[in-house]
């Protein structure tokens, strides 16, 4: 199974499926890996944290019973991702990245903020990866609270658009959470970009320090896959 840890020579991209076609998933993933894809993205929803709801831990253990060895690179998008934690780890994810809106010091503890801290510290013991998203609206300013967390955390997951669906337009605002985690995480934690990337603004989005591209529309959308993902891993990394 890749190893999310070293440093990729060239962008890593993770197809998610969110844009696959549910009626052939195993057909659709199978696709895009033969094709080059790295990871599959797989968004899990609450209808609380976001207005939509897409799949859960069924998804997860149906996904790595046919592709035992793919690393499963899953997104909570839920306002209570501790509730989850150890049955997704059982299915068989291998990251699980969970949002600073819902952790302390964004959301109070008086209103059920999650300790980071100590999610993260389950989420290793439960044989994952622990990763950690922010928002477009969260600026730099509230998501550089979490400093402290950057040499325990495995991922930062900055979003490009807001989350809920796949589709929507990039924002590249967001670009100096990228820079700022890049330049503060360890070697050993990948910076990662989800929301609206295609090889129209790949250059930009790798420019500012991002290695794993998320990818749904973009990828699943188009006539040659192939060539979206030989256009997004020839994009240069900063370093
Ligand atoms: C958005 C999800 C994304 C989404 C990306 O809420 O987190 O992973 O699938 O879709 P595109 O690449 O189409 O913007
Ligand atoms: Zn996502």
């Amino acid at each position: 199974m890749l190893d999310l840890h070293v440093p990729p020579s060239r962008p890593l991209i993770a197809a998610s499926i969110l844009s696959a076609d549910f009626a052939h998933m195993a057909a659709e993933c199978r696709d895009v890996l033969d094709k080059g894809a790295d990871l599959l993205h797989v968004d899990v929803m609450d209808g609380h944290f976001v207005p939509n709801l897409t799949m859960g831990q069924d998804m997860i253990r149906a996904l790595r019973k046919e592709f035992p060895k793919v690393f499963l690179d899953v997104h909570l998008m839920v306002e209570r991702p501790g509730d989850y934690l150890e049955s997704f780890a059982q299915a068989g994810a291998s990251m699980f990245t969970f949002h600073a809106e819902v952790s302390q010091p964004l959301r109070a503890a008086e209103r059920a903020g999650i300790d980071a801290p100590a999610l993260i510290d389950r989420i290793h013991r439960a044989g994952m990866a622990a990763g950690l998203a922010v928002n477009p609206p969260t600026p730099l300013d509230r998501f550089a609270l979490f400093a402290n967390l950057l040499p325990q955390l495995d991922l930062v997951l900055v979003m490009s658009v807001n989350p809920g669906r796949s589709g929507q337009a990039f924002m590249p605002q967001v670009l100096d959470k990228t820079t700022w985690a890049r330049q503060h995480a360890p070697a050993s934690c990948r910076v990662e970009m989800d929301g609206g990337i295609s090889p129209a603004n790949v250059a930009q989005v790798t420019a500012a320090g991002t290695e794993v591209l998320v990818t749904a529309s973009a990828l699943f959308g188009a006539t040659d896959r192939a060539a979206v993902i030989n256009a997004l891993h020839a994009a240069k990394l900063r370093h």
